[in-house]
């Protein structure tokens, strides 16, 4: 039986393309001799936005710098929890390259009323850290360390799972999972209550399970058992770098496998073309911070 599934809506930060380039290589997607059209890439990202305004999404944005070509990755710059108001978990990049975007983006968090905590240890926002239920489930291996986990645990005092990322073209946890429902409970992703009286806490996943150790796969498949289990064809078509509102799944066209399984699972997936992004390693999540 399919149960109909339940959009919330959400508010998105976001920073529009208009430095957007590939001038270094932190990642293997990225080519400095592939050029990025500049003209389509805006154009695409211009279609994220109407199509998450067009499902009562809010959208709001921190405005680009010079300088800064993957500020548009805004899902790097913080995490937010529901539930831990004005708090934000900052960013410190790994790349040289990327460590002024945590400057800016700390001031629009601050700006918009947030504590925001400055980590100590490398730590790239939800690009590595994705509220899923009642954890916080927390990649490592490129990006993100172990030592951040902690303090991030430390942070908003929720249960931080740390998963061992093993393949460099899954370098950042948003590349090989992401969350198709959040909690019907007490979640942190955001929703308080479904009005059954259900609060249970546990979310559905997607993730590309040879993206993981071994260890952190068996991790995933206890506490997930009816995870969506995604092809690296799928994981490599940015797939699994997806945004949910729990409906609608805003999701690379390409991923065929994965939209055949969320239309088996009663969602409506809704594709969104990013391929210019793609040259940089980044899609869909990676340009949306969820506010929570
Ligand atoms: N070029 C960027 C980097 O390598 C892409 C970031 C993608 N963001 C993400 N949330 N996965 O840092």
């Amino acid at each position: 039986m399919l149960t109909s599934r339940v959009a919330r809506p959400r508010r998105y930060l976001v920073c529009e393309p208009r430095y957007f380039a590939v001038h270094y290589a932190i990642n293997p997607w990225m080519d400095k001799d592939a050029p990025v059209d500049t003209a389509r890439a805006a154009q695409q990202w211009q279609t994220l936005i109407r199509t998450y305004l067009d499902h009562g999404h809010q959208v709001v944005s921190v405005p680009p710098v010079p300088g800064l070509p993957d500020m548009v990755f805004a899902a790097n710059s913080a995490l937010t929890l529901a539930g831990r108001p004005r708090k934000a978990f900052g960013s410190l990049f790994h790349a040289a390259q990327r460590r002024p975007e945590a400057g800016e983006y700390a001031t629009w968090f601050k700006a918009a009323g947030y504590d925001v905590y400055q980590p100590e240890s490398v730590c790239e926002g939800e690009g590595d850290l994705v509220p899923a239920g009642r954890y916080l489930l927390a990649g490592t291996g490129f990006r993100t360390t172990r030592e951040a986990h902690a303090e991030v645990q430390e942070f908003f005092g929720v249960p931080t799972i740390g998963l061992r990322l093993v393949d460099p073209y899954f370098y950042h946890l948003d590349t090989a999972l992401f969350v198709v429902d959040d909690a019907p409970g007490d979640g942190i992703g955001g929703s308080w209550g479904d009005g059954t009286g259900n609060r249970t806490g546990e979310a559905t996943i997607a993730y590309y399970p040879e993206a993981f150790s071994s260890g952190s796969r068996e991790v995933l498949r206890q506490l997930f058992p009816d995870a969506l289990l995604a092809t690296r064809d799928d994981a490599l078509a940015f797939g699994l770098n997806s945004v949910s509102d729990g409906r609608h799944v805003f999701i690379s066209p390409t991923a065929t496998g994965l939209i055949a399984q969320l239309t088996d699972r009663g969602y409506l997936p809704v594709p969104v073309d990013l391929s210019e992004f793609h040259k940089a390693g980044g899609g869909i999540k990676c340009c949306t911070q969820e506010i929570r």
